[in-house]
């Protein structure tokens, strides 16, 4: 089974690129189905149908669905949230405060991911194509079950093994409101429903992003710190999709200077994504609405390959604390000491070995520290950034 996400910054072709590329994996016989998280759905605009809440066949063996997350939410959050409004009054917050406290953000698009478990646990589907949000909610969105687990750890300490027998007893040492048995329930149920979501989507057998980006300066540069965070939180991205290149067709002079610029675009692209494969896909003459359209859009995108395929196996960055400073971890299996040149531009990491260049983007928490050291160890370069003081 295989998991494709695709994500990139506002109005670059997602939708479009999802789309097409469920399209071909139904023309492929894998049963298919594509689901937009996005809570500005158009995945159905793209089909030229009507999508909602529950599964729709579009056309043979590929069905799609527009998650409706706020909904989810509601059910299962409802009694840890009133419980937490009650915690917020105690603490002397009034009641307008407490209900808002009460709302995590970004919490109603969690349960979009857990919808991607189901459906994954489910042996239903052979190819799950995601339509995520852009970029910054959809990092902020797979950054999720780590922040929330962490968030859930402290709020409920008991966790999984939920003690009723500390209840009572809390009850009698403070007037703090104590969570009733329907909170514990929730809670344990919102950790079933977590659990494995992280796993699942960082299983680099199974989930690959894949990034859409056109040739334009802003977008790249959004969507290299994308790639960036995805490698750090352990998202393998298998693909980027340089989207709306001219066509060679086009020959008027007048776009002389955009066809140039298109090209200036791919090469920063090649660079500052290798080793991931970087896919072509021109300006259509027409907009990719319907079936048959978004088909030739994908045809055209990965000619007779398996769309689903593993494009790359890029191992993600690590970032670890050591008593040095922090070590950014990068795999470099091919890297020869003696040919490494490293160098820094800004917020860049400038990597080359003999003739292939590539440059990563730092996180934010790295921009401003100084490199201290730098080495290739087993196949995997290691920079040490000053530690923090
Ligand atoms: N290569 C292309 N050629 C022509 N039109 C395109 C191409 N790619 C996308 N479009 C059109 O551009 C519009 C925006 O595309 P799409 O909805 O896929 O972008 P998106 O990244 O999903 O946007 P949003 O961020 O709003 O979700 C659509 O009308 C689509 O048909
Ligand atoms: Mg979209």
């Amino acid at each position: 089974m295989r998991i494709l996400l695709f994500t990139g910054k506002g109005g670059v072709g997602k939708t479009t690129t999802a789309a097409a590329t469920a399209v071909r994996c139904a023309d492929a016989g894998q049963r298919t189905i594509v689901l937009s998280t996005d809570p500005a759905h158009s995945l159905g605009d793209a089909f030229d149908m009507e999508l909602g809440d529950l599964t729709v066949e579009i056309t043979d063996g590929l069905w799609g669905q527009q998650l409706d997350a706020q909904d989810r939410m509601e059910d299962a959050w409802e009694d840890i949230q009133s419980y937490l409004q009650a915690v917020f009054r105690w603490g002397g917050v009034d009641e307008i405060e407490a209900e808002e406290l009460s709302v995590v953000p970004g919490l109603d698009e969690i349960f979009a991911l857990t919808d991607i478990k189901r459906y994954a646990a489910s042996g239903e589907w052979d190819t799950i194509v995601v339509d995520c949000a852009p970029t910054a909610e959809t990092i902020r969105l797979l950054s999720l079950p780590g922040v929330l687990a962490w968030w859930m750890e402290r709020l409920f300490p008991m966790g999984r093994r939920v003690n009723k027998v500390v209840s009572p007893l809390l009850g009698s040492v403070t007037d703090l409101p104590v969570p009733g048995d329907d909170v514990f329930a929730a809670v344990e149920r919102f950790y079933e429903r977590l659990d494995g979501v992280k796993e699942l989507l960082t299983d680099r057998t199974v989930t690959s992003a894949r990034l859409v980006v056109n040739p334009e300066r802003i977008v790249v540069a959004e969507a290299r710190r994308t790639f960036t965070y995805l490698s750090l939180f352990g998202y393998s991205v298998d693909a980027v999709i340089a989207n709306r290149l001219l066509p060679d067709a086009v020959s008027d002079p007048w776009f002389e200077d955009w066809k140039q610029r298109d090209l200036d675009h791919l090469a920063t692209i090649e660079e500052g994504f290798a080793p991931v494969p970087v896919l072509r896909a021109e300006l259509a003459p027409h907009e990719l609405v319907g079936v048959d359209r978004l088909r030739a859009f994908g045809t055209a995108l990965y000619g007779d390959d398996d769309p689903a395929r593993h494009r790359a196996d890029v191992s993600p960055m690590r970032l670890e604390r050591t008593d040095a400073g922090d070590v950014l971890s990068v795999d470099l299996p091919f890297a020869d000491r003696d040919e490494l040149v490293l160098g820094r531009r800004d917020d860049e990491l400038l990597v080359r070995v003999g003739p292939y260049r590539r440059s990563i983007l730092l996180p934010d928490s790295l921009k401003r520290r100084q490199v201290v050291d730098a080495a290739l160890r087993d196949g995997a370069l290691a920079v040490t950034f000053a530690p923090t003081r």
